[in-house]
Formats: C-alpha cells, sequence, structure tokens
C-alpha cells in the first residue's frame, strides 16, 4: 500500500496508527490530481473514515487503502 511505502521509506506525517484497518485516518495524504484520475474513488468505508480526518478535500484518501 501507499501507507507501507511511505512507512519504508521514512515519508513524514503518516503514522498509520491502526496498521491499515480502516479504524484511524492517521495515513490520510493528498494525491494530485493526475494520479486520482488513474484509480478508483474511495470506497464506502475509506469515504466514511474520511469523513472524520482534518482538513479533509477532494485530494483526500487514506494511504492505507491505495495498492
Ligand atoms: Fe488507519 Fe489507514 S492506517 S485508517
Amino acid at each position: 500500500t501507499l501507507l507501507r511505502a511511505a512507512l519504508d521509506n521514512g515519508v513524514p506525517g503518516m503514522t498509520g496508527e491502526c496498521g491499515g484497518e480502516l479504524a484511524c485516518a492517521t495515513c490520510h495524504c493528498y494525491l494530485d490530481e493526475g494520479v486520482r484520475a488513474k484509480i478508483d474513488e474511495p470506497g464506502d468505508d475509506e469515504a466514511e473514515m474520511l469523513e472524520g480526518a482534518i482538513d479533509v478535500t477532494a485530494d483526500s484518501r487514506l494511504g492505507c487503502q491505495l495498492r
């Protein structure tokens, strides 16, 4: 996942406290439009968890859900 890659490479700001179980939103990240156009929209569970994240925009995704 994008979260795993971020953690493995020391990217700051993504902690993934729930281990990718869609329970924390600490993997919140922003994707640019070019990337978003190439991937599926968030599923219902991801969208619901994003509702509780801080500073959510149209570019927001959860890194643990991006493969
Ligand atoms: Fe917790 Fe993504 S790591 S929701």
